[in-house]
């Protein structure tokens, strides 16, 4: 490596104030640790739940879950525009309300009874009302659950009366991304793998360095990450910004698709395509992506990709053209939910919608790299075999995460955490 390099590639840890020793195996492991994670971490931190143009119109809703929590939730946007959150629960006994995942619907009514409620929460009407005794409808409305939008990101607060507000939580992370553009959000399809075993932290945590990339990815982006002069991929920033921490990879401005990745080389002709996550560099400098101040912050010419992690589970990944989110809800000790939303822009040409097409499939191939080997890391950790694991330079994100999760996990209250 030549010296010149070793200036354009920082050292982040001990920059940001993080030790450097060995991390314990047992958080990823232990159902005691888990139960407290439960209910110190998800139980009181800000959870982002998607965006609003997943409620395009007034009266959308979606419904989702938090199985961390076992707690049902529907989203809607009434017909003033404002978005809230309600347990997606029916006052009556307790049935779920909404079954579907998504629609539009000014009010709901419960299937069981036929209990019903306007979409602002509000309980509209009880079938044989006189039946029942002393029933007050308006102390019978849906539970609300604290919620609030951040840059067009939905974030809901299981507290009843959450500790912190949004802007607080996201302190700095928040002030750093403020008008942060997100092109094409509109428009996105999901890539949903389902429950896969292994714990959260250890499935976040494989889409957050990119020392991997050049070993596990050599059959697909590997050569796209690394080059002679930056070999093992190291990044070109990282920054802790409170609870929630960002890195900017590298991506190798030399790459071209070799001679025998024939649909490749068809997708992106002779096209400098610096990286595939980034699409085509040259022509989608989607929305003014790389003029943001918190997005490649060094303002480094090869870079691939700003990793945005919020903590807890939710990251988002900017690169020149454009953005996809992932987010990693677990669903016990060893267990996560995982379901990525990749957004891209309505092609202009044929050729771009083909690139697309490309692009996506090879998302689909990069991540079930990542997810097959999750699992075999989950059961050699269980094995017992090491009681540690060892963290390099850019494994940063990993040990801000573990060192954040572990003040949470210890701390009274949230405000001490943020402080
Ligand atoms: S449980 Fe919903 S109407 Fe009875
Ligand atoms: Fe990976």
């Amino acid at each position: 490596m030549n010296d010149a390099l070793k200036i354009e590639l920082p050292q982040i840890t001990k920059a940001n104030g993080l030790g450097t020793g060995p991390i314990p195996i047992e958080p990823y492991i232990s159902p005691e640790w888990y139960e407290r994670e439960k209910k110190q971490i998800f139980g009181r931190a800000w959870l982002c739940m998607g965006r609003v143009e997943q409620l395009p119109e007034a009266n959308s809703f979606i419904t989702t879950e938090v199985e961390v929590c076992g707690v049902l939730v529907l989203i809607t946007r009434n017909k003033a525009d404002k978005i809230s959150a309600f347990h997606n629960v029916c006052s009556h006994r307790s049935n779920m309300l909404v079954l579907e995942p998504a629609g539009t619907a000014s009010k709901f009514a419960c299937r069981y009874h036929n209990w019903s409620y306007r979409n602002d929460g509000s309980c509209l009407g009880v079938p044989d009302r006189e039946n029942f005794f002393d029933l007050d409808l308006k102390e019978r409305g849906l539970t609300p659950i604290a919620c609030d939008v951040w840059e067009g990101w939905i974030f809901i607060n299981l507290q009843p009366e959450p500790e912190v507000s949004l802007k607080e939580f996201l302190g700095s992370f928040g002030e750093a991304f403020r008008d942060a553009p997100f092109p094409a959000a509109e428009q996105f399809f999901t890539i949903d793998v389902g429950n896969m075993r292994a714990n959260w932290k250890v499935t976040i945590d494989a889409f957050a360095e990119p020392y991997h990339v050049p070993v596990l990815h050599t059959a697909t982006v590997g050569a796209t990450f690394a080059n002679k002069l930056n070999p093992f991929s190291r990044p070109l920033s990282g920054n802790a910004r409170g609870s929630h921490r960002t890195l900017t990879t590298f991506g190798n401005p030399d790459y071209t698709p070799p001679e025998d990745a024939l649909v490749e080389r068809l997708a992106y002709g002779n096209v400098d395509t610096g990286n595939v996550l980034g699409s085509d560099v040259n022509s989608l400098d989607a929305g003014g992506l790389q003029n943001h101040p918190a997005i490649n912050p060094n303002r480094a010419p090869s870079w691939a990709t700003e990793i945005a992690w919020m903590f807890p589970n939710f990251i988002i990944f900017f690169s020149p053209g454009g953005f996809f989110s992932i987010e990693f809800w677990p669903t016990s000790v060893n267990t996560t939910r995982w379901m990525a939303k990749v957004h891209i822009p309505v092609a202009q040409d044929v050729r771009q919608r083909f690139q697309q097409e490309h692009h996506n499939c090879r998302m689909g191939e990069i991540f079930l790299e990542d997810v097959s080997n999750l699992e075999c890391q989950q059961k050699a950790m269980e094995s017992g075999a090491k009681k540690e694991i060892i963290l390099q330079d850019s494994e940063f994100l990993l040990r801000h995460s573990i060192e954040t999760v572990m003040k949470w996990v210890e701390a009274a209250t949230v405000r001490e955490v943020l402080k």
